[in-house]
This record gives C-alpha cells, structure tokens and sequence, in this order.
C-alpha cells in the first residue's frame, strides 16, 4: 500500500493508473472501525484500485467541537487498510490541503443549513469543500459514503450534480454494534452508561419504522410524540428528531400523514453525555 500525503503526487499517480482502471475512493477521518472497512470492501468490488483518504479536516469543525480531541489512531489505521489491499492511503497534513492563501469554499445551499446543519452552521460547507478537493486530487469514478451520515451523502450527491463530477457517489447501509447502535468513531468517547442509553437510538428507529408500516395514516406529529420520549427518558438529550419527505430533505409538516409522503425519512440527533449521537431510517414502505 502505498502511503502519500502531498496532493500533487497523488493526483499523478491516480492520473496514471486511471488510464489502465477506474478508481474508487473512500474518504475518512480514521480511527477505522468496522463501518469504514465495510466502504472499503465495497470500493473494491467496484473498482481494481481503491484509494483511502485520512484527514481529520479542520473546515468541518466548529470553534468548540472535538477537531483537537478526535481520535486519531493512523499506525493502526494503516495495517486495517493494508490488510483489505487498499492501493493507496492519502494522509496529506492540515496545510497540505489548505495552504497559505487558500479562499474558495463550496456553498452547498439551504439543504446544508437544515437538520445537523441548524446546529452545527457551515459544517457541510467544510465537508463539500474537502471532498470536492479530495475528489479532483483522486480522480476517482466512484465514491463511497456511509448512509449513516444521510444529509451529508446527499449533499455529495447534489455536489457532483451541480458540478457535473463524472464520479458515481454510492451509499452505503449503515453498519451497526450488536446492540444496534450505529458505528462511529465518536463512540470511542461513551462511558458504559452513555453506552447503554445510545442503545436506545436503534431501538427508536426501528419502532418508527414499524409504526409507519402499521399505521401509515397518522401523522408526522403523532409519531414523534410517541418516540421523543423514549430517547428522553432514557437519559438522552434530544437535539433534533424530524422527519423529511424528499430528496432534497425537505422537512414534512407536522399535520402531514406519513403515507402522503413520497420519501419519508426519520432523521435523529442526541447528546450522550457531551457525545452528540446521529442516526436516520427510511419510513419508506419498500425499505
Ligand atoms: O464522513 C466523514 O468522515 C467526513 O465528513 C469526510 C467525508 C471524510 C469529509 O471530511
């Protein structure tokens, strides 16, 4: 596995192996767990090289997030990567990616000012800009993203639109622990009791879905009042619980019956602790 972290013999020697095989690329921040690496396996069944990305990217991070505290675990990262065959690792520093003098940011539109956005304001601006970059460094013809982070696949996917990217952006199930709960790498920062109350995010979602399965007549507002206390009473700060209908993520109103709406999809965000927790399922009838 080769590892490089300047972005210009990167971009050559993707250059020069694009010309024998497509690439497909799988942007992280590290700290790999089993969800990165199952991205990982899918790339390789899509393409013959498979590129990683590891950057921890300073632009999506708020003044007062964990970009310092994020873990960041690269030795043990890199044998993960070179026991799945993974072609090469970029791993640039902070300035390799943002030089003295670098200014142009991607606006992404209202979509990256709605659910996660509303609480955390330019986060996916700083995604899209990162992506967009690592994108045109690697030359990649496919992109795998964890549907775990939803708005933010979505977003990709409405970048390489808007911008004609001829790159496949593919998502990818969410992969969870055995208690269900999706895997992150901020669940590194639980203590056992956060733990067991993250258990009750999937147990949430899976009710929602059920529910809208069952009863699909009643309402955004019905729903939510049913499930908002279950995260609640179980020692969970609720930051957002909404439900969307489209692809643009547009936010269902809270009289609309489930069943009225085309892509109804549940959309949640907690603290455990100071952990802030993100999770979404379709209530979709034939997912
Ligand atoms: O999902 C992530 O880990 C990051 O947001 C990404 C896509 C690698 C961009 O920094």
């Amino acid at each position: 596995m080769l590892i490089l972290n300047s972005p210009e013999v990167t971009q050559e020697t993707c250059l020069r192996w694009k010309k024998e095989s497509p690439i497909a690329f799988v942007p992280t921040m590290g700290c790999l767990h089993e969800g990165h690496l199952e991205l990982v396996k899918k790339a390789k069944q899509l393409a013959s090289k498979v590129v990683v990305s590891i950057f921890v990217n300073p632009l999506q991070f708020g003044p007062n997030e964990d970009f310092e505290k994020y873990p960041r675990v690269f030795e043990q990262d890199c044998e993960k990567l070179k026991s799945l065959g993974v072609d090469l690792l970029f791993h640039p520093g902070v300035k390799d990616l943002y030089p003295e003098g670098f200014s142009t940011k991607v606006s992404v539109g209202d979509i990256g000012n709605r659910l996660c956005g509303a609480f955390r304001p330019n986060h996916f601006e700083g995604v899209a800009t990162v992506v967009l970059k690592l994108f045109s460094i690697t030359n990649c013809d496919f992109a795998v993203f964890g549907e775990k982070d939803f708005q933010q696949l979505t977003i990709i996917q409405q970048l390489t639109r808007d911008f004609n990217l001829p790159i496949c952006v593919i998502g990818h199930p969410t992969v969870r622990a055995e208690d269900a709960v999706a895997l992150s790498s901020r669940n590194h920062y639980l203590s056992p009791l956060e733990r067991e109350a993250a258990g009750q995010i999937p147990k949430v979602l899976e009710l929602a879905k059920r529910e809208a399965l069952q009863y699909p007549e009643q309402t955004v507002e019905q729903l939510l009042v049913k499930l908002r206390p279950l995260l609640t009473e179980h020692g969970l700060k609720l930051q957002y619980l909404e439900v969307t209908h489209s692809r643009q993520l547009l936010p269902a109103q809270a009289n609309d019956s489930l069943m009225s709406l085309a892509l109804p999809h549940l959309f949640v965000a907690v603290y455990a602790g100071t952990t802030r927790l993100i999770d979404n399922v379709s209530l979709a009838i034939d997912r």
